[in-house]
């Protein structure tokens, strides 16, 4: 336990060279073992499709590094019925990966009725962390507009019914979106707006609405202005997020995702708002496990 003592020290490096040569031995092993001191705060991927087949090659190492970069617990939104069983059993290997239940508004098709039936299948025999991921996206397709707000209604309806929070995926519909929330919100609905990148206006909306913002990769673009929104925005209102395979951060930019880069969102925003890595591990791990029951 000697070891761990110096690793709280600010500069243990510097007081181990002090030791005698004898501790050699220890001392590589310190410094292979340093960088995952350095991330001693408890972080959390509050989105993240890890159970997606872009890991299937490594997931155990990217599993293993996740932890290691004190990312201590990550939340599944599902995608459609085609994906729960993936993510069911990737709840089974990993007791620290929570699923949802949900229909991607990208999913929505002429299958509305089936895919309702399934979530409502799955939410009487099964424990999950949210609703999610489900909203709307007129981003990629329009055709089944109608058909995605239908869904989404009642996937907030089936979030109040079952006490669960939802997880909102708004692309090219942020104001809609709203208005939907506010029309549901009876004091009872919670949820997040994943992968915020609106206006300050638009995230003022959202927290009178009392959700919180998902803040991923985008935070760490190259001329992004989410910078400038979010440094007005107080941190009780922000959960980390990767949405594991998209959206990797700089500078694995335009490369698979992952929830062990984590820490380089966390980090953007304690230097965007002025703050320390450690408060914002602190404050953005509670209000994900105030949201989540799981
Ligand atoms: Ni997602």
């Amino acid at each position: 336990m000697k070891f761990r003592e110096f690793s709280h020290k600010v500069y243990p490096g510097l007081q181990f060279q002090k030791q005698s040569r004898k501790n050699t031995f220890i001392h590589d092993t310190f410094l292979r073992t340093f960088p995952l001191q350095k991330n001693k705060h408890m972080l959390i991927d509050t989105h993240t499709h890890l159970f997606l087949k872009e890991f299937d090659e490594d997931r155990d190492e990217m599993m293993k590094r996740t932890l290691e970069n004190g990312v201590k617990k990550v939340y599944l939104p599902n995608i459609d019925s085609s994906t729960t069983s993936q993510m069911l059993q990737m709840e089974e290997d990993y007791d620290w990966a929570k699923p949802m239940i949900g229909l991607h508004p990208c999913s929505v098709e002429n299958n509305v009725q089936k895919e309702l039936a399934h979530i409502e299948a799955y939410l009487k025999k099964h424990k999950f962390a949210a609703i999610g991921e489900i909203g709307l996206d007129f981003y990629w397709d329009t055709t089944y507009k109608e058909q995605q707000i239908e869904v989404f209604k009642k996937e907030i309806d089936l979030a109040l019914a079952y006490d669960l929070p939802i997880v909102i995926h708004a692309r090219n519909s942020l104001d809609e979106c709203i208005e939907i929330v506010q029309a549901k919100q009876n004091g009872h609905l919670k949820g997040i707006f994943h992968c915020f990148s609106g206006t300050l206006e638009q995230a003022n909306k959202i927290i009178d609405l009392d959700f919180l913002m998902g803040i991923g990769g985008i935070v760490t673009f190259k001329n992004a202005n989410l910078p400038k929104i979010i440094k007005d925005i107080n941190i009780k209102y922000l959960v980390l997020e990767t949405d594991s395979p998209y959206l990797a951060p700089t500078p694995h930019r335009g490369k698979r995702n992952e929830s062990s880069y984590i820490p380089l969102i966390a980090e953007k925003i304690a230097e965007v708002q002025g703050i320390s890595m450690g408060e914002v591990a602190a404050v953005t791990s509670e209000n994900a496990q105030q949201l989540y029951k799981l």
